[in-house]
């Protein structure tokens, strides 16, 4: 292991280290499913297909039922309707479909696939459960914030048992791509710009998703997607390009993905971009020497929809055959949506283009997985009308999403502790495009979730206060336009009113796929809505709907409390009115930052210091800022307040030196010096002084959640080995070096807290 080629300082990780650092506690999970022998009968029946059977094994289509939500949601093209599609099943050109209709649709064609067609085999049923089933929770994005992989791991579960209800094998999910650049509009469904909450939550929705067995027929298949950097599209263009160093692919952006790998995730999705000139689609490295040789994934690989074909528009493929070629012998086993798959593979094999043992090899891992969903057992393990009802929405779900919401909202700003409101004795203008109606609850990325299901403010808010006669509900505004005499009645309410709670934002559609923005502000109707709210004086929470971090402006930054609720699905106004009046304190964190200007975009907390960087206070001449602005965030990745007041105090390191195969242990003490109970999550983030390739200005290392009643104070410990030291060298190989390092425990990643150094020797 020893790369004497990085750097004369540079001393590769010790024997210890290296294992640490390649493993995973969750990698006996792959190998567990590594060594699952394929069963017989797999075999057998390959052994008997056609060539057209076996590509039909691969090929996945959206669901034609009825116009199902399928092709709402991605761009037309299957052509079949659903009565053809039952053809295709029974005729075996078919593996499943994916967003469908429910346990009735499935019926029908599970019964044409495994009683009419030749070799009876089952098919899966797919879909994008992102972020809820039915019961809707919060968009990742924003439950990531929790802190809490936990959290995910228990909606992802509860997502699991009611769509495992109504016939879904396999979720297309966790989406885990790090998302730098907020103009982009699918950020809303990953984990943020960090890759240790990337890493922590994909592995948790893996379990929740798939438990410990993935024959049970209340958990999924889970997906890893979209491998790989599909985040990271420049210009936060949806689907554009990726030019990027291996070292930095490896060290951020596939970091997510391995460890829903090692979490068990048994299949993945090819993401749409390139990487450095190759569609990830037709990257043999990625798909193959990386997933599978590198990693040892044992799962399969689909295409994103349509992903084969768009490389013909890119101008990697000559046409459909090739695009087919390309996909098929770079690892992707499956095809989505294009039927590329079904109607190229068969003759590529007569041809001898593509090795007849490698398309058996997909076959072969495509049937395994529906093996080990027990879809060989019992191919209606899922499919049942009657336990589809009786898994839906049920109170216990809608509790969880309760919870969820709430430890999901960000509480940015709270002047003069205006909030929590008290719930009597003040009378409250709700007032904005958000304030009330059954519309943009559940938010983007929702196949059968309903926002009339869903709770919006006005009612959380009513319900919760004393008085419901004391909350006045106005619109004020529509989102993208202003509404006839709307700010006159908007600024009419805040008058008669003691507080003002100014629900504005993004509509779901703002965000998502396809929805990159040049401008990550508050659409200008509803800012001018604040302006006039703003200015009639009454004290003003501001409840944000939004699908990424936002550039605030004006009336909006200068309100004394500001939320940021994202999208908080069915229990949306219930959560928030914990938070408004108090039953709840605040918890979550940004796992994006609010930069100061759409302009700085992409800006994130854990970026490198150029040669002039401009010191604290004062902008200077010829040193790194833009014009007026300084490259900082107006609320960094980690910032959150509670309701209780915070402080941060005696850091103390356990020695000043770390060896190179020790341990050395950072504190610091975290007192609730305020009135109220407060949970703060505890940071701790590093940075290397000097070290052969620059490192980052700061990077979460680890963090602690704790609970603290008013008065009290806690030690926080955290133990660092030099793995946590570690980084991937100009040749995107692990190294670790010794030097000197800075250690932050802070309650964000731009904030002081407290502040040490250590050296780690050589
Ligand atoms: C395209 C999206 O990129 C992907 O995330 C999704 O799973 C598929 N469509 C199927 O809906």
């Amino acid at each position: 292991m020893l790369d004497s080629g990085i750097s004369r300082r540079a001393v590769l990780m010790g024997a210890s280290a290296t294992a640490a650092w390649l493993a995973s506690p969750a990698r006996a999970l792959v190998q567990a499913a590594a060594k699952l022998a394929v069963p017989s009968l797999v075999d057998q029946l390959i052994d008997r297909m056609t060539l057209e059977e076996k590509a039909g094994q691969l090929q996945l289509m959206a669901a034609a039922w009825g116009g199902g939500a399928a092709l709402s949601l991605n761009p037309p093209g299957s052509g079949s309707n659903f009565e053809g599609q039952v053809g295709e099943a029974r005729q075996g050109s078919l593996t499943g479909v994916f967003n469908g209709n429910g346990a009735r649709m499935a019926r029908i064609m599970q019964s044409a696939a495994v009683k009419e067609s030749r070799m009876k085999i089952p098919l899966i049923f797919a879909a994008d459960i992102i972020h809820g089933h039915r019961t809707i929770f919060p968009v990742p994005l924003a439950e990531v914030g929790s802190f809490e992989p936990d959290l995910a791991r228990r909606t992802a579960e509860a997502a699991a048992f009611e769509a495992s209800g109504a016939g879904i094998d396999w979720t297309f999910s966790p989406m885990v791509d790090v998302a730098r650049d907020q103009r982009w509009g699918r950020g809303v469904e990953g984990g943020g710009e960090d890759p240790l909450l990337g890493r922590l939550f994909a592995a948790a929705r893996v379990h929740g998703f798939q438990g410990a067995n993935l024959k049970a027929n209340d958990h999924l298949l889970a997906c890893i997607k979209h491998f790989a950097a599909y985040g990271a599209g420049e210009s936060g263009l949806d689907y554009n390009v990726v030019d990027m160093s291996h070292a930095r692919l490896r060290e951020v952006y596939l970091q997510p993905y391995k460890a829903g790998f090692d979490a068990g995730a048994m299949s993945a999705m090819a993401s749409f971009n390139e990487i450095n000139g190759i569609p990830s689609t037709a990257n043999h490295w990625l798909m193959t020497e990386l997933l599978r040789g590198e990693w040892g994934f044992k799962g399969f690989v689909v295409s994103d929809y349509t992903g084969d074909e768009e490389m013909i528009a890119a101008g990697y493929a000559k046409d459909g055959r090739d695009a087919t070629k390309l996909a098929f012998l770079a690892g992707v086993d499956m095809s989505m949506q294009s039927g590329l798959y079904r109607k190229y593979l068969p003759d590529l094999v007569r041809s001898g283009e593509v090795p007849q043992a490698t398309l058996d090899e997909s076959v072969r891992r495509v049937l395994a997985l529906k093996a080990m969903l027990g879809l060989f057992d019992d191919p209606f393990r899922r499919i049942d009308e009657k336990r589809e009802a009786a898994r839906s929405m049920l109170p216990k779900t809608r509790s969880l999403a309760r919870e969820a919401g709430r430890k999901s909202i960000v509480l940015l700003k709270n002047d003069g502790d205006l909030l929590p409101l008290p719930r009597s004795g003040k009378r409250i203008a709700l007032i904005g495009p958000f304030a009330s109606g059954a519309h943009d609850l559940v938010g983007p990325w929702v196949v059968y979730g309903d926002d009339k299901k869903a709770v919006d403010l006005a009612s959380g808010v009513r319900a919760a206060v004393a008085n419901r006669a004391s909350v006045s509900v106005t619109q004020g505004s529509g989102i993208n336009e202003p509404l006839a005499g709307g700010i006159e009645q908007a600024v009419a309410a805040a008058r008669a009113a003691d507080v003002v709670v100014l629900a504005i934002g993004e509509s779901f559609d703002m965000s998502g796929e396809a929805q990159s923005r040049t401008e990550i502000v508050v659409p200008p109707a509803q800012q001018q809505l604040a302006e006039a709210v703003a200015a009639t004086g009454k004290p003003m929470v501001v409840v944000l709907k939004h699908g990424r971090a936002l550039a605030l402006e004006g009336a909006v930054a200068n309100a004394p409390a500001i939320l940021a609720t994202w999208f908080l699905g069915t229990e949306t106004g219930n959560a928030i009115a914990d938070v408004l009046f108090g039953a709840y304190s605040p918890s979550a964190r940004l796992v994006a930052s609010f930069p100061w200007k759409s302009g700085q975009e992409p800006y994130y907390y854990a970026h490198k210091e150029t040669g002039r960087p401009n010191p604290p206070g004062d902008l200077q001449p010829y040193k790194a800022h833009f014009r007026g602005i300084s490259n900082s965030a107006r609320y960094p990745f980690g910032h959150g307040l509670t309701y209780g007041k915070i402080a941060y105090s005696d850091l103390a390191l356990s020695s000043p030196t770390l060896p190179m195969n020790g341990r050395i242990q950072v504190s610091a003490r975290i007192a609730n010096r305020g009135t109220r109970a407060a949970e703060e999550v505890v940071q701790l983030y590093l940075h290397d002084r000097v070290a052969s390739v620059t490192r980052p200005v700061r990077e979460l290392k680890a963090f602690r959640k704790i609970a603290l009643a008013p008065g009290a104070s806690e030690v926080v410990r955290f133990t660092l080995t030099p793995t946590d030291l570690g980084f991937y060298g100009a040749d995107a190989r692990p190294v670790v070096e010794p030097g000197t390092f800075d250690v932050w425990i802070a309650p964000s990643a731009e904030a002081e807290g407290v502040h040490g150094s250590f050296d780690l020797l050589a």
